[in-house]
């Protein structure tokens, strides 16, 4: 994991909770309106992996069992976890790409409805990501998945000054490579050869040679379009465009994008794809649902985007109709730390990962609402322009008080809490029943995240070995963690909440 070269150990910040009144007064506690509906109040859950559907992208109990929990606590909005926009397996990630998916969405709506009692919108966000294969073997790469050419041949025997190499046998040459020192290894393999022999086979929206990249503009909309039918079909109140991190649609928002097909180089070029595919997912489902999209305030990669490419697009979503922008930061594969042989990349490893998912070991700024100032940027400019469009900020938000002064100083519309809400999905109750000092808080060390990146069921570990007695909670394939938080007490809350009626 990436770490400032002299870290500052932050401590959380100290919270002063509201009584119930003070909550109720405050402007985190407001109705905002999202394109053709409501949210109860500003604060929201955004998305987040928990690793718990089928091999095959179905919804499991789990799952269910998972928004149910988060949705107890009765955030105004919850958005459910990336959701795969293709019919092509992706591992226990939940999948949206065909109609035999519906059933079980249909159910995650239901449960989350209930569960709220009806207090939570639920959005899902959609995604398509491309190809990324393992850290191979170098045997198993010199031996059959690198192409032998002329090129390579013609570098040996540049690099050994042997011209015997330029006719020498195929196989004479894998085996050559594979005891190759690293200076050979770095004269005669190309750079994306070398990044697939260390890091694992990656692809790119500029791999245009490929048919199925070079295509992607052609196919990308309708593909989208049907997923977002699916999430109205299923009963979803919005879709989210998942335009952020490391994943298609950030690839082509990317400045790195050079595509020289009218879809790359300028960031008007840039923005073309993501409107196609709003545009296209627009027409499906219509103007009276909720369509959003999450992006980048900043890449956080040499040669990638910055705040000032991003108001460019926060700008371009918001007049062509997007409802609400929910703005991240970093999550790139380009900075991302070398896995181990047998391992895929995780785009959080590197300095644009910690910028996503900030620690408390940090720079003097510190991982608390450290994206703000971003968001401010992006908010001002989207109203400068005469769009009204939310816009939610997320990243290290965990106290009340954060959250009013970032709504007060009118730096975002909605605030978002992932973290903080997977230590405690009651956040927003206890808080708005005027019981924040029990809130469970995170302590923002990222156990959660590594989880994640080893794609295993993600829990906290505020309370994932808490009363693991307790009759008829699920548990981790490993028998050692809880899969959900304890319940709250909270009938206290439930004769606040009579008395205020
Ligand atoms: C376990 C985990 C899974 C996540 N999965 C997603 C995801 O599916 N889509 C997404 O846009 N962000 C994802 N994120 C990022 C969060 O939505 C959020 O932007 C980030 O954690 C920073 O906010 P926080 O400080 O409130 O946690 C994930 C974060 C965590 C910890
Ligand atoms: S595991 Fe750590 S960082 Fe993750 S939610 Fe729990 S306390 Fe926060």
């Amino acid at each position: 994991m990436w770490k400032f070269a002299n870290p500052i150990k932050h401590s959380i910040p100290e919270a002063h909770w509201p009584t119930a009144e003070e909550a109720r007064r405050s402007l985190l506690f407001q109705p905002i309106r999202i394109g053709p509906l409501t949210l109860e109040s500003r604060t929201w859950v955004p998305a987040m992996v928990p690793w718990r559907a089928t091999e095959y992208g179905l919804v499991t109990q789990d799952n269910l069992d998972w928004y149910r929990r988060f949705a107890e606590g009765q955030p105004a909005a919850l958005v459910v976890e990336a959701t795969g926009v293709r019919d092509i397996p992706s591992g226990p990630l939940l999948r949206i790409g065909d109609d035999r998916f519906l059933p079980g969405l249909k159910t995650l709506v239901e449960t989350v409805r209930e569960a709220s009692e009806g207090h939570t919108k639920l959005f899902i966000q959609i995604i398509d990501f491309l190809a990324v294969k393992r850290r191979p073997d170098p045997k198993k790469y010199f031996g059959r998945f690198l192409e032998i050419n002329d090129r390579h041949r013609r570098a040996l025997s540049d690099v050994t000054e042997d011209e015997g190499w330029i006719t020498a046998d195929e196989a004479i040459v894998r085996a050559y490579l594979m005891d190759a020192p690293v200076e050979v290894l770095d004269r005669t393999l190309s750079e994306r050869e070398l990044e697939s022999l260390r890091f694992g086979y990656r692809e790119r929206v500029t791999d245009t040679h490929l048919t199925h990249i070079r295509e992607l503009p052609q196919f990308l909309p309708d593909i989208f379009a049907d997923a977002a039918r699916r999430a109205r079909e299923a009963g979803f109140d919005g879709v989210e465009l998942h335009y952020a991190h490391a994943y298609t649609m950030a690839g082509f928002l990317s400045a790195l994008n050079v595509r020289d097909d009218g879809y790359g180089g300028p960031r008007e070029n840039r923005v073309r794809l993501p409107l196609e595919v709003f545009r296209a997912v627009r027409q499906r489902v219509g103007d009276d649902y909720v369509v959003g999209v999450r992006f980048l305030g900043d890449e956080v990669i040499a040669g990638g985007n910055r705040i000032d490419d991003a108001v460019f697009f926060g700008v371009e979503f918001a007049k062509a109709g997007l409802d609400y922008l929910s703005i991240s930061k970093g999550g790139k594969f380009e900075d991302a730390e070398q896995p181990k042989i047998g391992q895929a990349v995780y785009p959080y490893t590197g300095q644009s990962g910690y910028e996503c998912m900030p620690t408390t070991l940090s720079d003097e700024r510190g991982p608390f609402g450290r994206s703000v100032p971003l968001v401010a940027q992006i908010k001002l400019a989207v109203n400068d322009a005469g769009c009204g469009t939310p816009i939610v900020a997320t990243g290290g938000i965990t106290t009340f008080d954060q959250a009013e002064e970032i709504l007060q100083r009118d730096d975002a519309d909605i605030v978002g809490m992932a973290r903080q809400a997977l230590a405690d999905p009651d956040w927003f109750r206890k808080v708005k029943f005027g019981r924040g000092q029990e809130v469970r808080r995170c302590t923002y060390t990222n156990y959660c995240e590594a989880l994640d990146q080893a794609h295993r069921q993600v829990t906290c570990k505020l309370w994932d070995r808490k009363e693991l007695d307790e009759p008829g909670i699920s548990t981790a394939a490993d028998g050692r963690r809880r899969l959900l938080p304890p319940r709250w007490d909270d009938h206290l809350s439930a004769r606040i909440e009579t008395k205020e009626r």
